[in-house]
């Protein structure tokens, strides 16, 4: 018998425990043991819930508890989810997470401390929701160096790309639906300016080039300056404007960067809409996988960490002792800034045009004009380069708007 308690009773933690009894037989058969919940910590009062007999507010009633080995946590954050984590590793419970703020933030001290108390710090949850994708990079694609990651990693941005292009929305009112929806939160900064884009893609390629990558060394872009006329600009082309999170090892550095990118319509990506996430791992010997669902939502996130539970149940995890981080030898990070990359700028500008596109052409070097849109204003301009060291770019730009002429957006064209 496995008896877990769960830390908050919000979205996901209330879809663990709905979906530990709907799904109850086939659950206990595949891991060859009843697993259930015996023990819900949460401060709020939860009356008409089926589960309210479980829940308690006291966190020691589960820590104290020796019944209990698992512990899932639910609570979101890296304060309180932090203290209590460490809690229930140091009283040798196996912790099973959808919280990719604190693997992404304390993953290496709480996966040194769940081997040094021979239990599990286990993750599955936490980057893509209900998309297997930590274990098949750990276990399936361990046989591989894995060469590249690329991935939609966040679904309420998707959603809002997806809005803007479909629906031609302009971004303020793509956010909001986002939010009716229940997608976006009221305070939306972690999704819309690429933050929890960053933590996932920084959690993935710290699994897959089997050393720490620190969130806070990834160049990081949202899509809160994404327009319509970008959008509209990039689908004229046969593209997709998508928020990309990529990481790539470049002997013993890591290329890796969260941003809007405009991808063709014949990458696997482009067709990836709505809050769904896709992520596609390079290895050496498979070559490209993707992995494709939902990234978010209360049972596609509950399935991943009940898969958790049951592969702990199961006492078949090759991560117990293997995946370690050390936080002291984390990966050095390219500068982003000194890769090369074709970029979609659009200008404004009220020099005559022959003059300008001399102007343009003198400074950036060959690009390649795109016709204007109809719905655009007549002194915008927009070109795409030719591929050329970003900073380089930047700078040229910088130069040209000494020149009375306005950079709208520079994207780049992956
Ligand atoms: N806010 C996240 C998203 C939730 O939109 O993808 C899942 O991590």
């Amino acid at each position: 018998m496995i008896n877990v308690a769960v830390l908050g009773f919000g979205v996901v933690g209330s879809g663990v425990v709905e979906l530990i009894e709907q799904n109850k037989v086939g659950i206990n058969t595949r891991s060859g043991k009843l697993v259930q919940v015996v023990k819900i910590l949460d401060i709020r009062e939860f009356a008409e819930s089926p589960f309210k007999h479980l829940l308690t507010k006291n966190s020691e009633d589960i820590f104290s508890d020796a019944s209990i080995s698992v512990v899932v946590e639910t609570i979101g954050g890296a304060t309180i989810a932090y203290e209590l984590t460490k809690k229930a590793l140091l009283a040798k419970k196996h912790v099973v997470t959808s919280n990719k703020e604190l693997v992404a933030t304390h993953g290496p001290e709480l996966l040194s401390l769940a081997a040094e108390n021979s239990v599990h710090y286990l993750f599955e949850a936490s980057v893509g929701g209900g998309i297997p994708i930590i274990r098949p990079l750990y276990n399936c694609l361990a046989a591989n160096e894995i060469t590249g990651i690329t991935g939609i990693l966040n679904g309420t941005t998707n959603y809002i790309l997806t809005a803007m292009k479909k629906d031609k929305k302009h971004f303020p009112l793509a956010l909001k639906e986002a939010q009716t929806n229940g997608y976006a939160e009221a305070d939306p900064t972690a999704d819309i300016e690429g933050h929890d884009a960053c933590r996932k893609i920084a959690i993935l390629s710290s699994i897959a080039y089997n050393q720490f990558v620190d969130y806070k060394d990834v160049q990081t872009e949202g899509i809160s300056k994404v327009t319509l006329e970008d959008i509209q600009y990039a689908e004229a082309l046969g593209c997709s404007i998508k928020l990309i999170g990529e990481s790539r090892k470049i002997n013993d550095k890591v290329y890796i960067r969260v941003s809007p990118v405009i991808i063709d319509k014949s990458h696997m990506l482009s067709n990836v809409e709505d809050v769904f996430n896709a992520i596609v791992v390079e290895g050496n010997a498979v070559g490209d996988t993707m992995f494709y669902g939902k990234g978010a939502g209360k049972l596609p996130t509950a399935s991943a960490v009940v898969a958790d539970v049951m592969e702990i149940a199961k006492k078949c995890s090759c991560m117990r002792n293997t995946l370690v981080w050390d936080k002291e030898k984390k990966l050095q990070i390219v500068d982003c800034t000194q890769m090369a990359s074709r970029f979609l700028v659009r200008i404004k500008s009220d020099m005559e045009e022959v003059a300008l596109v001399r102007l343009v052409e003198n400074n950036v070097g060959d690009v390649q004009w795109i016709k204007r849109l109809s719905n655009t204003e007549t002194n915008e301009f927009v070109f795409i380069t030719a591929q050329e060291i970003e900073a380089k770019i930047t700078k040229l730009l910088t130069e040209l708007e000494n020149n009375h002429l306005k950079v709208l957006s520079k994207i780049r064209v992956l």
